[in-house]
């Protein structure tokens, strides 16, 4: 076998055991209010993404899905570096990083910034590679040995034990999590679902405000009104030019909104109330809204991408700029 594909198999074999593992031993990620809890970040895969219907799908059974995908991990991972169906295991990481890009990092941009499309393409590149090897290997030797369609029960029973280890590995792995921490995340609200706010700049006047109903100063978008945003509280909007966004009102009354696309990866970040800080449920990273987003913990030290919102006082509206 090329050493190309040996790397290929080492490197991607190596991280899917790693990353499934890592699922089993992370305490928060099949605890609901979990930092990275694997339903919040179903929840936000499906926030406008490709593949948000079958996340949404998926999302009725957040654990199941967890379990599952590790389960698939630690058996691709562990597949790769044996050797055993590698056609099959590589397929199978091509799907699964391929519905990752159209879910997880979809909101990463430039594209190539958001590891997932990277790892499709390798997978396809190794599965591409191992084509071509069992090719020449079948030009080179005729006979009854050699065959790619079938499977032998030596096969067989290799697959079944790698298919028991991937199982064993995630149970014990479960067995050895350290008890959970309380990091619950604060649900961003849709701002469409409040009765006190007003959806468009029109001006309804069925708003139950004191405000005069008046067309606002800045022409533009009405994202919400101050009667239905609390101070330290959160909403989320969709900004045409950013994709999803957090709109939110600090304790010193300032309104501020940002991108909720983690500079990391492009996971969207949630609003955890209790502590007022923007998280990442895939990798911890964490924004202060009250300090321009920066990034205060976490893989990454780049803040969120800020944007401008304007409060017209008189009617209390809080309207993106036109
Ligand atoms: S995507 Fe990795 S921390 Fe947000």
């Amino acid at each position: 076998m090329p050493w190309s594909i040996r790397i290929l198999r080492a490197f991607l074999g190596i991280t899917f055991v790693f990353a499934g593992a890592q699922k089993f031993l992370d305490p928060n990620f099949f605890r609901a209010g979990g930092g990275d809890y694997i339903g919040t970040q179903l929840a936000g895969f499906a926030t406008g993404t490709p593949a948000a219907p079958l996340m949404r799908v998926l999302g009725h059974a957040p654990v199941l899905t967890g379990v599952a995908i590790a389960l698939v991990e630690i058996a691709v991972g562990l597949g790769t570096l044996a050797g055993i169906g590698m056609l099959a295991t590589s397929l199978v990481g091509f799907a699964v990083n391929t519905t990752l890009w159209l879910s997880a990092t979809w909101h990463t941009h430039p594209y190539f910034l958001g590891s997932d499309s990277i790892y499709a393409l390798a997978w396809l590149a190794l599965a591409a590679g191992i084509v071509e090897v069992e090719r020449a290997r079948r030009g080179r030797v005729a006979g009854p040995i050699e065959r790619i369609d079938g499977i032998s029960r030596r096969e067989f029973a290799r697959g079944s034990l790698i298919a028991a280890v991937a199982v064993a590995l995630g149970v014990a792995s479960k067995a050895l999590a350290a008890p959970a921490s309380s990091t619950g995340l604060g649900a961003l609200a849709d701002p469409t679902r409040r009765s006190a706010a007003r959806s468009s700049a029109s001006g309804s006047s069925a708003t139950p405000t004191t405000a005069p109903s008046v067309a606002p100063a800045t022409p533009g978008r009405v994202l919400t009104t101050l009667d239905a945003l609390p101070v330290g509280r959160a909403v989320g909007f969709t900004d045409p030019q950013v994709g999803p966004a957090v709109l939110l009102r600090l304790a010193n009354d300032q309104v501020v909104a940002y991108s909720r696309a983690c500079t990391h990866e492009g996971c969207l970040v949630g609003y955890d109330q209790s502590s007022h800080i923007l998280v990442c449920p895939c990798h911890g990273a964490e924004f202060d809204p009250a300090h321009q987003a920066a990034a205060i913990a976490g893989p990454t030290r780049t803040p969120l991408e800020s944007i401008k919102v304007v409060v017209d006082r008189p009617t209390g509206d809080v309207i993106l700029p036109a």
